[in-house]
């Protein structure tokens, strides 16, 4: 049965609490607290788990779960837990999993001192709390078993951490998604070859430096909203072949996607709409067919849609996964392309706010799945498809300069072509 100081140090845990979810119907001192609720003993009955997520608690984490000196996973995340990060718990010499996610936990990070021996915390997740302050510099030296650290959704400020990569060789996740960090990507990233998912932003500057692509087995790679400028390098991007995302949305990246862009072939999803992206869409595009997502909108592709498809028309029928293409707002002319009607999963279609003329390809009607669809302001002409989903989009979806014609906006078909069969045999009607 359990010790009888670890239980101490966990009864010292609950009386800090200002709400415990009813905890301390299980937690009852006179019993053994390794059958408490949320709590892992090893055979001996030392305490080496303590799995609380999502049980109401309330109130600040006492440092005395840090005197648990065979405690190796502490997991409180989505609680309503206050206060600072007890220093005891980044420092303790056991914990290697530490989540402590989806709380209101503040304050500051505060470094180890540099004395501090390695530590054998593997999974670090303060996501989704009120912390503030910089990344102190010193805390990363002594994590060597470093593999995943998450602190998404804070008040971070300054620069991007660094580092990592040379003290814990395994590391393989960083996520600093929505804070407040600035400056540019440091260019040691590219010292972590194990990396994986790398998503940061909303304030960072500068380009994306050469060195970031020497992390090769990256998957994930979002610097969405940020202020990054420059071009997209072709010989750097595929280094990248394990991309599996690739969101460089709301930047202000300019010139062509590099036709290498179709060597990326596990890349599911492609975001670079709010971005200054010019030239034609490289047909080579259709070699990704693993895509599911495609977001090009707010940019200043021009060039002829066709041929995104038109030079091998049978690949884009490939595209087989995609769910939603979204080319609104850019100077697209020429025809939509009649094999897009081969993306049997296509959920989401805008190509609204261009230049494109023809018809919509009556095949259209074959997209069982369309459930947004936009195609106004275009110079598009004749009949809307007669697929039953067409009848449910608005009538704001054909608007614009076009001059469609179907049953639901008649009065602007075009008079010198006969308007559709359907039309005709409801007027006889
Ligand atoms: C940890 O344990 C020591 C010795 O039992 C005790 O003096 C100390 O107060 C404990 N720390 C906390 C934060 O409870
Ligand atoms: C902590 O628990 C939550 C809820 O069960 C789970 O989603 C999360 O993955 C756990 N964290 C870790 C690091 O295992
Ligand atoms: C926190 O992040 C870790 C590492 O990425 C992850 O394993 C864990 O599931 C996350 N926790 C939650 C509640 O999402
Ligand atoms: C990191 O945390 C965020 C928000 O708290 C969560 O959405 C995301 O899935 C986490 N990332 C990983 C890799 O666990
Ligand atoms: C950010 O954190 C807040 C507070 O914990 C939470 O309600 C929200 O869902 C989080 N947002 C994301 C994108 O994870
Ligand atoms: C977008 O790029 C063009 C050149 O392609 C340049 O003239 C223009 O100033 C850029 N716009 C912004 C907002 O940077
Ligand atoms: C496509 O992008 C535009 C422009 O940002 C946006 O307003 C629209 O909602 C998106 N279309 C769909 C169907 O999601």
């Amino acid at each position: 049965s359990c010790k009888e100081h670890e239980k101490g140090s966990l009864l010292k845990f609950l009386d800090g609490l200002s709400q415990d979810g009813g905890l301390t119907s299980s937690w009852k001192d006179g019993t053994d607290c390794c059958k408490w609720e949320g709590i892992v003993c090893s055979l001996d009955g030392t305490i080496t788990g303590i799995l609380l997520a999502s049980k109401s608690l309330e109130g600040p984490i006492s440092g005395s779960l840090g005197n648990l000196t065979e405690l190796r996973h502490l997991n409180l995340s989505h609680n309503s837990l206050s206060g600072g990060l007890p220093m005891e718990l980044v420092s303790s010499r056991s914990i290697a999993i530490l989540d402590i996610s989806f709380n209101q936990l503040n304050g500051e990070l505060h470094s180890l001192p540099s004395s501090n021996p390695a530590q054998p915390l593997q999974v670090l997740n303060i996501s989704s709390n009120l912390f503030t302050g910089s990344f102190p510099s010193t805390i990363w030296k002594a994590m060597e078993n470093l593999i995943a650290l998450n602190a998404s959704n804070n008040s971070f400020t300054g620069a991007m951490p660094t580092g990592f990569c040379k003290s814990s060789p395994s590391f393989t996740v960083l996520e600093l998604y929505f804070n407040k960090l600035s400056g540019s990507i440091p260019l040691e990233l590219g010292d972590c070859t194990m990396l994986t998912v790398l998503r940061a932003g909303y304030n960072l500057s500068g380009t994306l430096p050469d060195e970031l692509f020497n992390a090769i087995s990256l998957e994930h790679l979002a610097f969405p909203n940020n202020d990054l400028h420059g071009a997209l390098d072709g010989a750097c991007i595929i280094n990248l072949r394990n991309l599996q995302t690739l969101d460089l949305g709301g930047n202000n990246f300019r010139g062509k996607i590099p036709d290498s862009i179709g060597q990326l072939k596990r890349l599911e999803m492609f975001h670079l709409d709010y971005n200054n992206m010019s030239g034609e869409l490289p047909s080579a595009l259709s070699n990704c067919t693993n895509l599911i997502t495609v977001d090009l909108k707010e940019n200043n592709f021009n060039g002829e849609l066709g041929k995104f498809t038109g030079e091998i028309p049978q690949e884009v029928g490939q595209l087989k996964a995609l769910l939603s293409l979204n080319l609104s707002f850019n100077h697209l002319t020429g025809q939509i392309p009649q094999s897009i009607c081969n993306l049997a999963n296509l959920q989401v279609l805008d190509f609204s706010n261009n230049n494109l003329t023809g018809t919509i390809p009556a095949v259209l009607s074959n997209l069982h799945f369309l459930s947004r669809f936009n195609v106004s302001n275009n110079d598009l002409e004749g009949p809307i498809p007669s697929g039953s989903q067409f009848n449910t989009f608005p009538t704001s979806s054909f608007d614009g300069n076009n001059k469609l014609c179907g049953p639901m906006i008649i009065q602007k078909c075009g008079s010198a072509e006969a308007p559709p069969a359907s039309i005709l045999s409801a007027k006889k009607n």
